[in-house]
């Protein structure tokens, strides 16, 4: 059976991508789900993590799996891991070059994280407008939402109004996640009761119902 693939886009750079990638599969991973997470992104800095993970987490990558692929490689490389894990979750590098493409066409989902202002909320287009070429159902995520303002609530409505889907669960701007890849982890390993850690648990389970998974 072929496993369910999420690709993580956002043609907007520093959207949160590699830093939802990681969190989620140490989500799922810490879950007892097998979890192939593939790199298609030529900066690499999932691959950075997963390799701090291999040094000071587990050499295995403790329930993770990992693949870097590009070019013609791509699609092999993906129906491989889909082949061996449970969920795939694919990072994808801020343009819309060829590769971007074929991890949307392939995948279930399209995770589209993007912080929550007017600026982001445009720059969101192209990345849902390629989702919906490609038939791919996309999801947006609020990612480094901060704690207080009606911002949140006035981005929500017009999204809702342009009739998006949005995860109900909403990530904060929380060092926690980065301080956790630090160490090759996710927060869900490092900070067990934090907030940060409820969300991705929240969000993980959210897109888990999406997809049908138990
Ligand atoms: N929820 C969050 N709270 C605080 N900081 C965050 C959050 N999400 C991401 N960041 C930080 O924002 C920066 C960009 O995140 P990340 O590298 O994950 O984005 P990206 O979309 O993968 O970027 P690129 O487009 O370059 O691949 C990083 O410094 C990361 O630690
Ligand atoms: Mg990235």
């Amino acid at each position: 059976m072929l496993a369910k693939a999420v690709t993580i886009a956002q043609q907007k750079g520093g959207a949160g991508k590699t830093t939802i990638a990681a969190q989620l599969a140490v989500a799922y991973a810490r879950a007892g789900m097998r979890v192939g997470l593939l790199d298609i992104d030529p900066q690499g800095s999932l691959a950075a993590w997963y390799e701090v993970r291999k040094a000071l987490v587990a050499e295995d990558g403790a329930g993770i799996a990992f693949v870097q692929a590009s070019g013609w490689r791509l699609s092999t490389e993906l129906d491989r891991l889909r082949r061996s894990v449970d969920l795939v979750l694919i990072d994808s590098p801020p343009h819309a070059e060829t590769e971007v493409r074929i991890a949307v066409r392939a995948a279930d989902l399209i995770l589209v994280p993007m912080q929550p202002s007017p600026m982001d909320l445009w720059a969101t287009g192209p990345t849902l407008e390629m989702a919906r070429k490609e038939k791919s159902p996309a999801l947006m995520v609020f990612n480094r939402t901060p704690a207080k303002g009606k911002l949140v609530d006035a981005v929500r409505r017009k999204i809702r109004d342009a009739e998006i889907p949005v995860a109900q669960t909403v990530l904060g701007n929380r060092v926690a996640f980065a301080a956790s890849m630090m160490e090759g982890a996710g927060v869900v390993e490092s900070n067990p009761r934090h907030a940060a850690t409820r969300e991705i648990k929240a969000l993980a389970e959210e897109i888990a119902a999406k997809l049908g998974l138990g």
